[in-house]
């Protein structure tokens, strides 16, 4: 794979600075806004609220006010967990609903500290969507978490905006947009205004990773991704590829609006040493687990204390599994993780249970996969990128 790229903008950050300029003074243009599935959600449940979007992004805040109908959140757990948070703290009362996997995560984690917070929220079987607000929150909470997860804790900061004194602490820390967005912005919760706006939202490196790992997977790779997020909790995966002996560079690091940015090289080279991701690394490289893992087919691979990716858009750690061994490869379960054996494979075609990042996994590796469309969730363009890398 040879080239140059600049990605489509991060997931993660597209979602919360659609909704802070929901909030804003005035309209506010965001560019690179990340075009999947997930985050179209999210200006669409915006729309139902009175906030319109256009063209390559202006977002025009207005009035909120009560949806007529169910929010939609399809495929997007950060669309129904942020959301919640976001509508909790507005005082809007809603349903959100979601398409048939994100019906099955966990929401109870979410219900749990917005009730502490004076919210009433209703689950079925009190743990899944639909999700139903019915009031807002009332006052601030100090919480600790007790699971790791980003979009919990910034469904509680969204939901405390209103009133000063919330805090959240983690035991492990996790990705801190939200935390670093409210200082761009200049947000002091209990008495929020916020100026008109601009953005640009920088290239996803959870995205980058499928291409990172596919350019690792071939010969004579030199791959450059120009402008990509450097934010310490979403590139642990980069140092874990360094330490296992991948050629990857960091040039031109820079701040831009309170997140780290830089241009990173990656070229093809001997993978030496096994990965192993502990459990105190996991949560900073949910995303990233099953594409890494990829790589055990060539230098070893094990992960432990990863639960969570049983709650992902699907069972990762059993699509890996299964896929994996298809492959021919011999390959561990566990609970909380797997392992996999270097061992050389075999064609095969790829399950995706609708999952976009286990499509992309097998899609880098060069196989094909029985549903190309869900990589419309984070990355539209993904198929044809890789393509053109290739070619
Ligand atoms: C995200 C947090 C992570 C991650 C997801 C996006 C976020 O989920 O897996 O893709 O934007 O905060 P959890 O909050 O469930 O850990």
């Amino acid at each position: 794979m040879k080239g140059e790229i600049e990605l489509p903008g991060d997931k993660s950050i597209s979602h919360r600075v659609a909704m802070l300029a929901a909030l804003a003074e005035g309209p506010c243009t965001i560019r690179n806004f990340n075009t999947g599935a997930d985050c179209i959600a999210t200006l669409n449940c915006l729309r139902q609220i009175g906030v319109a979007s256009e063209g390559n992004l202006t977002i025009h805040p207005a009035r909120l006010r009560i949806p007529d109908n169910p929010l939609n959140c399809e495929n997007s757990g950060s669309t129904m967990r942020m959301f919640t948070g976001f509508l909790a703290g507005q005082d809007i009362p809603a349903t959100l609903i979601g398409d048939l996997s994100l019906i099955r995560r966990p929401m109870r984690r979410l219900a749990e500290p917005l009730r502490r917070m004076g919210a009433v929220v209703r689950l079925r079987d009190d743990e899944y969507a639909p999700v139903v607000l019915e009031e807002g929150v009332k006052q601030s909470i100090v919480y600790r978490m007790p699971v790791h997860s980003a979009q919990v804790k910034s469904a509680i900061l969204f939901a405390g905006l209103r009133f000063a004194g919330t805090r959240v602490s983690e035991p492990l820390p996790t990705r801190d947009h939200t935390e670093r967005l409210f200082e761009h912005l200049k947000i002091q919760p209990g008495k929020v205004n916020i100026p008109p706006f601009q953005y640009v939202v920088p290239g996803d490196p959870s995205s980058a990773a499928f291409l990172i790992v596919g350019a690792l997977l071939r010969k004579n790779s030199d791959v450059t991704f120009r402008n990509l997020l450097m934010n310490p909790y979403r590139v642990a995966y980069m140092r874990k590829l360094h330490q296992a002996g991948a050629s990857i560079e960091i040039a031109n690091r820079k701040m831009i609006q309170n997140e780290l940015v830089a241009d990173v090289r990656v070229r093809s080279g001997v993978l030496l040493s096994p990965i192993q991701i502990l459990p105190e690394e996991a949560p900073l490289m949910i995303d990233e687990i099953p594409v890494l893992s990829l790589l055990g087919a060539v230098c070893g691979f094990e992960v432990s204390g990863a639960a969570e990716l049983r709650h992902k858009e699907s069972d990762r750690i059993e699509a890996m599994v299964c896929n994996l061994e298809r492959m021919g490869l011999r390959v561990e379960e566990k609970e909380d993780g797997y392992r996999v054996w270097p061992g050389s494979v075999k064609e095969s075609m790829a399950e995706t249970y609708g999952d976009h990042r286990i499509a992309m996994t097998f899609a880098a590796a060069g196989m094909e996969i029985d549903d190309p469309e869900c990589v419309k969730i984070s990355f539209p363009d993904f198929i044809s990128i890789l393509e053109r890398l290739n070619s």
